[in-house]
């Protein structure tokens, strides 16, 4: 079975060395694992809680989509896409705001952090701290939990939202009576090198102290490198390699056999001057060829809308069948089929736990009838019957064990047909895998009711 991996990128702020060895480096490489179904996605709507400069908003998502195809994302393996092409998230969003304590909220670390800074300072506690900041981790259950993720690769400073995130499942899970949603886990990679930036602390765009990944090209990437911080020693000196920047830098990048001849020039004595433009080449070996695709994706930025736009249908092919399924579940459901459902189950969402026809009048007076799963997922809507006899004759023979009904797969949907003639069909899925899955899915409540009679 594939484990499916998901983790959002927010867009704000241009990349830099230390997220492509921490972050994006591994992603890519786990992406390309037979057993990783990867999802990947630009945090756009958590971008807003940092930033309201639309210009900046615009150039952080492109450039960040940019340097992931560049650095050998496969969109054709991984679901890459943008967060605000996706409605279900924040539809899903408010679905778990009102399943989440305030509480909880409360002590989210961004938002106390915040307080503590307000309090510390003499102001209001709440003062310059949006909604937007207090729901950011909602919001990325939102992301999460939409597409059943099983683990969440993150920093350590993102821990406590994948825990919140399992809170807000089982608390979900809990109230409407099911498993609608897998408990994800954080993955934390403890051997992901963190770089240091040029003044030897870890590289970090708050502490302004950056190599930048492609931003510049290779005159500023050797610039910056000629920046870093080095001890007073001389060339001819010996060098301390494990208390040098570069030296950790160069291990990023190099094999075992190049660090080794590092290390010992160090040790024999090697200038900083020269040491960095060592470090300097060894990076710029990686990073050119990258920064070319990357130089050509942003020349055409309609090529990366349309990967995104192929993502965003294939992400939503997954969230629409599950927001279908969870506002069935909380009760908003179609009128039409509203008064069937509560005469059967009396309110109770664990007590409906098989598939079911819910019959209805249609506006032109004809009789049809749906047909849906356990999960409350809309599986058939019938033709229209002028009889009401004749639709639930149907009904009776599709409940039948053996019934004789096949199942006909269209381009982008399901026919059931009764003795030669279409009686029902399934939705109009995003494409065939989607149809493929929902007719298992058919299958299976078809069975279920068979298994009843
Ligand atoms: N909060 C994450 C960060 O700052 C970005 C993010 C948004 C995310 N939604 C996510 C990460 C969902 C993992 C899963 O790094």
């Amino acid at each position: 079975m594939q484990t499916r991996v998901l983790t959002g990128i927010t867009t704000t702020g241009t990349p830099h060395l230390g997220n492509y060895v921490g972050a994006i480096r591994p992603a890519v490489a786990a992406s390309r694992r037979a057993d990783v179904d990867a999802f990947y996605f630009m945090a756009d709507y958590h971008a807003l809680i940092k930033s309201d400069d639309p210009a900046r908003i615009e150039r952080s998502r492109l450039e960040i989509a940019a340097t992931w195809l560049a650095a050998g994302l496969d969109p054709s393996r991984v679901t890459f896409y943008r967060q605000s092409d996706i409605p279900e998230i924040p539809e899903l969003c408010w679905l778990l705001t009102c399943v989440t304590a305030k509480g909880l909220l409360n002590r989210a670390h961004a938002y106390k952090a915040a307080v503590d800074k307000n309090v510390e300072a003499g102001e209001d506690a709440d003062a310059g701290v949006t909604a937007g900041l207090y729901m950011y981790p909602v919001l990325m259950a939102a992301d999460i939990l939409a597409f059943n993720a099983h683990q969440v690769p993150v920093g350590r400073d993102q821990i406590q939202h994948i825990e919140m995130a399992r809170d807000m499942a089982q608390r979900f899970n809990h109230i409407y009576g099911r498993e609608f949603f897998v408990l994800p886990e954080a993955l934390i990679e403890e051997q992901v090198a963190t770089l240091p930036g040029l003044d030897g602390r870890k590289m970090s765009k708050s502490y302004d102290n950056t190599v930048p990944l492609f931003a510049g090209g290779a005159k500023q990437l050797r610039e910056a490198i000629m920046r870093i911080v080095t001890d007073s020693r001389l060339p001819g000196e010996p060098k301390d390699p494990d208390s040098s920047s570069l030296y950790t830098l160069f291990r990023a990048f190099a094999s075992e056999g190049e660090s080794k001849a590092f290390h010992q020039a160090l040790l024999d004595g090697i200038g900083w001057g020269d040491a960095k433009q060592v470090l300097y080449e060894r990076i710029e070996a990686d990073v050119a060829p990258m920064r070319e695709r990357y130089d050509s994706l942003m020349a055409q930025p309609q090529q990366i809308e349309q990967i995104l736009q192929e993502g965003a249908r294939k992400a939503r092919a997954i969230a629409v069948p599950k927001l279908a399924e969870l506002r069935d579940a909380i009760g908003l459901r179609s009128a039409s089929t509203s008064s069937t459902v509560s005469a059967k189950s009396a309110g109770s969402a664990k007590a409906d736990k098989l598939p079911r026809f819910a019959s209805f009048r249609d506006g032109d007076g004809s009789f049809r009838f749906r047909l849906f799963s356990a999960e409350g997922e809309e599986l058939l809507l019938s033709v229209s019957f002028a009889d009401p006899k004749l639709a639930g004759g149907v009904q009776k023979r599709l409940r039948q064990p053996g019934a004789s009904a096949s199942l006909l797969r269209l381009p982008r949907s399901i026919e059931l047909r009764l003795d030669d003639a279409a009686v029902a069909a399934s939705p109009e899925y995003p494409d065939e895998q989607a149809r493929d899955e929902a007719l298992a899915r058919l299958s299976e409540a078809l069975d279920r009711l068979a298994a009843q009679e």
